[in-house]
């Protein structure tokens, strides 16, 4: 592709709320200005986020530059279900990735639309543990990255889940916010399996114990899971997911040309801790249904590869097999500046030194919120955010 081609169909966001003026446009000869307080590249998920706090200072201009196209009028996005019909669409980077060592490869699908990577994702909000804040806290030696102080941050407006569920007893409230932007919520018309999950861990007590609210804070257990509705209502397959794997995988230049795509390798299971913890979840999955098999009873359940490998006999190398066969896709300093050049910062997903235990999208709004925080403190702009957490 030609860059002449790339760069016409960029987006642009312009931003200057004292005029209350907020305009996207599609052509870089219509803005109506050439100097801005900041300019953001990328419109994705952290950024929409850092223009909005930026802007909220009514004597800043903020130029947002988007590689993908606006996100109004594509029904794909706006239709949670359909999400799968993204991958390899126009609103997709159309990224190639190597699972780990070998050729082995698949689509990596990555947000070109305002909004980025949250504008299609799979919407399971998840906050990440407060382990993982603490341990960024250490990492950077800023006590502002510290669960104590991001849990204040997430900037949630909980709602009724979409079939208006009583959700009582379901959440903890005390964990969450409910006057911030980012709508979250408990899943509606929930599986019935789930039900039986949490019927199971709630009589179980002490060995897969209950947690009401994964997002408090604390993931270890068992909470309302997210799985596959079946229309047959019989076949539930479960599986272990690894939150907080250690394997760390590398993205790097193919070329010296920018519009190439990059070489994303995941590097997956490079770690035996990976593979010893997933193995380990495979068995006590299945010792959980084995144990509550009076709850379960009437639900066939496929732990995924039962009908593969026995688990309760497998060897620790069959396990290792069966996992490396059926992979499923599932960092700067402490103020987010560039070493080494000024005016720049990296405010995204990618500069959490450590993948926090869960989904992504809920940390990356955290680590926006902050970032604005810190860019905000360091210009001496007005910041509204000051007063939310008060
Ligand atoms: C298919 C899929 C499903 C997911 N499901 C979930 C989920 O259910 N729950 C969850 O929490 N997380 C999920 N995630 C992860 C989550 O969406 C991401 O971690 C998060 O959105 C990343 O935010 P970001 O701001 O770092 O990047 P992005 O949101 O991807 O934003 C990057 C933006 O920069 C733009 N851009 C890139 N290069 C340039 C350039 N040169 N010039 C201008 N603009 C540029 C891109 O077009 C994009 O808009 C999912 C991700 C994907 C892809
Ligand atoms: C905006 O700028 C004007 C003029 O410099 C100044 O009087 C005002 O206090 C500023 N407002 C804020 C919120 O900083
Ligand atoms: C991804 O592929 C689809 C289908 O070929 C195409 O329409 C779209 O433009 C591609 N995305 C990018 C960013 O080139
Ligand atoms: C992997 O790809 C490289 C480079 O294209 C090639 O040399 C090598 O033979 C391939 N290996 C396998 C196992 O296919
Ligand atoms: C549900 O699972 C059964 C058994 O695996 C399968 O035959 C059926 O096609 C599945 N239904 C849907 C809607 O996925
Ligand atoms: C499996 O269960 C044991 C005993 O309850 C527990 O100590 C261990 O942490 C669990 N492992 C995983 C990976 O969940
Ligand atoms: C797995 O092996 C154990 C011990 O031999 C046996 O009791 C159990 O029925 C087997 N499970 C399956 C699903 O075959």
């Amino acid at each position: 592709m030609a860059p002449q081609a790339t760069f016409s169909q960029f987006i642009a966001l312009f931003l200057l709320p004292v005029l209350c003026l907020g305009a996207v446009f599609e052509d870089f000869r219509k803005l109506p200005r050439q100097d801005y307080d900041f300019i953001i590249v990328g419109g994705g998920t952290a950024g929409s986020v850092v223009a909005n706090r930026l802007s909220e200072d009514p004597n800043i201009s903020v130029l947002v530059l988007e590689a993908g196209g606006s996100n109004e009028g594509i029904f794909e996005l706006t239709v949670p279900g359909l999400y799968y019909q993204l991958t390899g669409s126009r609103v997709d980077w159309n990224y190639t990735a190597l699972l780990g060592p070998g050729n082995l490869t698949f689509p990596y699908t990555r947000g070109f639309v305002l909004g980025g990577s949250s504008s299609i994702n799979w919407m399971a909000y998840t906050r990440g543990s407060s382990d993982d804040w603490d341990r960024y806290a250490a990492l950077t030696g800023d006590s502002g990255w510290s669960w104590i102080i991001c849990r204040l941050l997430f900037n949630e407006h909980f709602t009724q889940p979409s079939d208006r569920h009583d959700t009582t007893g379901e959440f903890d409230p005390s964990a969450h916010g409910f006057s911030g932007i980012n709508s979250v919520s408990l899943s509606g018309y929930r599986h019935k399996f789930e039900d039986l999950v949490i019927k199971a861990s709630q009589a179980d007590g002490s060995e897969f114990p209950f947690v009401l609210d994964y997002n408090a804070g604390n993931q270890l257990g068992d909470s309302g899971l997210i799985i596959p509705s079946n229309s047959t209502n019989k076949f539930v397959s479960i599986s272990p997911s690894l939150v907080s794997p250690a394997s760390r995988g590398s993205v790097t230049l193919a070329s010296s040309n920018p519009f190439d795509h990059p070489i994303i390798n995941l590097n997956l299971l490079s770690s035996d801790f990976d593979l010893f913890v997933l193995g380990e979840g495979m068995r006590n999955i299945t010792r959980f249904i084995e144990k509550h098999a009076d709850i379960f009873d009437g639900f066939l359940v496929s732990s995924a590869i039962v009908s593969v490998i026995n688990i309760t006999t497998a060897t620790d190398e069959e396990l290792e097999m069966w996992i490396r066969g059926n992979l499923g896709s599932s960092v700067p300093v402490p103020d987010l500046r560039v070493k080494g050049a000024q005016g720049l910062r990296v405010v995204d997903s990618s500069v959490m030194p450590r993948i926090p235990a869960g989904h992504t999208m809920g940390p990356t709004f955290m680590v926006a919120e902050r970032g604005a925080h810190l860019i905000k403190a360091s210009w001496d702009l007005d910041d509204a955010q000051d007063e939310d957490e008060a």
